[in-house]
């Protein structure tokens, strides 16, 4: 994610992952307000893959707040991503500590939903989130693997993370393997052989991690997760079928076109566009329902997947269509620009977004992302 909170920060571009969470706020209130507390002690919560901005805090705030109403005295809270996260900049955003923390006062806390106006940028919004009613901390490291003592969790929540892939498996780039993700740049069903060597790495990793966060919680504790997936047994995009004008009808099209743009003004060869990956993988939910049976240490209290969420979210940012196709494309720079400069530089990776604005705008759909669902997923350890 592009750290600070410059134009093309994550923290000034995360509109679209804040209209789904927000949607998901009173699901995550009710979870925690049922949440059997302790007698006594320290409740602790942590948000991995937390990133920066006011998403991260207005998660925080929505579960702090749900456990102080819920009877909670004190909280800690632990923000975790991997190293390179800008955690700094987390801190100076986060709100000052409760005056009232720890005493009576608390039980009369409201809870106000952040004002999520297409007017107001993410910046405005975190004035929004004025109180801290937990003890903070960072935690670095990879949810892929162990991060916390045993038992010491009783809240773990991750949202628009776990879909992130942290290293791809090394046949997508090697140039000799039938898996080499060649011709694209998104890992799916055109490219079976690279889509099944992620499936396979995803199963594995998603099984360590429910090993893991199992371990780190207390029984009775509760894993929380939101993340992007695919739609049951249907293709993620349309198959192209070898026509010259493929179809712009989604995100994952336009993209690829974009990068067609870049190879036809002679400023990449198509070599190097082959060997650029998106870090996404979307599981269907027969994988993610796999890793949960073989690993058998949670009882599911929901498992859903959205279609919807993505069309409701664009549903309600895209009466302005300009500034639609703006905060598609400036959102894929926050999220995904790092990776791309590390292939072609800067100055290329501006090219790049330019045309992908551009081609969103020239788009007639603008239903990009029905190929994408949520997952929603919230487990008891047993
Ligand atoms: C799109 S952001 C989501 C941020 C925030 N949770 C939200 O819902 O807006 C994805 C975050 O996941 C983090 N991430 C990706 N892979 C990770 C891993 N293996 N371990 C920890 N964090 C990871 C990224 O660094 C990034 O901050």
């Amino acid at each position: 994610m592009q750290s600070g909170t410059g134009e093309f920060s994550y923290t000034l571009n995360s509109r679209m992952q804040a209209l789904a969470l927000q949607r998901l706020h009173p699901m995550l209130q009710d979870v925690v307000n049922h949440f059997k507390l302790p007698q006594d002690g320290i409740i602790r919560v942590a948000d991995l893959g937390c990133s920066i901005g006011a998403n991260t805090l207005n998660v925080a705030k929505v579960i702090s707040s749900s456990l102080f109403t819920n009877g909670a005295s004190e909280i800690q809270y632990f923000f975790s991503d991997l190293p390179t996260n800008d955690f700094n900049t987390l801190f100076q955003q986060l709100p000052s500590l409760d005056q009232v923390l720890g005493g009576n006062q608390i039980s009369n806390f409201e809870l106000q939903q952040p004002n999520l106006d297409l007017g107001k940028n993410t910046k405005e919004m975190e004035g929004e989130t004025s109180r801290r009613l937990y003890y903070a901390a960072a935690v670095p490291g990879s949810f892929w693997e162990r991060l916390f003592p045993s038992s010491s969790l009783h809240i773990i929540f991750s949202s628009n993370a776990l879909h992130w892939i942290t290293n791809f498996p090394k046949v997508i780039q090697d140039k000799t393997s039938g898996a080499y993700n060649k011709g694209q740049t998104f890992i799916n069903e055109k490219n079976p052989k690279a889509f099944e060597a992620c499936g396979e790495d995803f199963q594995t990793n998603l099984q360590k991690f429910f090993v893991h966060r199992a371990t780190e919680l207390v029984s009775g504790g509760i894993l929380i997760l939101i993340f992007a997936g695919r739609w049951t047994n249907l293709p993620t995009t349309k198959i192209n079928d070898g026509s010259p004008h493929p179809s712009m009808d989604n995100f994952t099209d336009i993209a690829e076109a974009s990068w067609e743009d870049l190879i036809s003004e002679g400023l990449i060869t198509r070599e190097l566009k082959d060997s650029i990956n998106v870090p996404i993988y979307l599981a269907s939910m027969e994988e993610v329902r796999m890793a949960l049976d073989e690993t058998n240490v949670f009882v599911i209290q929901k498992f859903e997947m959205r279609k919807q969420i993505m069309s409701e979210v664009q549903g309600s940012l895209s009466e302005n269509s300009k500034l639609f196709d703006d905060i598609v494309s400036n959102s894929w720079k926050a999220m995904y620009g790092e990776v791309i400069k590390v292939h072609i530089g800067e100055e290329l990776a501006n090219t790049y977004f330019q045309h992908l604005n551009k081609n969103l705008a020239k788009s007639g759909s603008k239903d990009w992302f029905n190929f994408m669902s949520e997952f929603l997923v919230v487990l008891v350890r047993k």
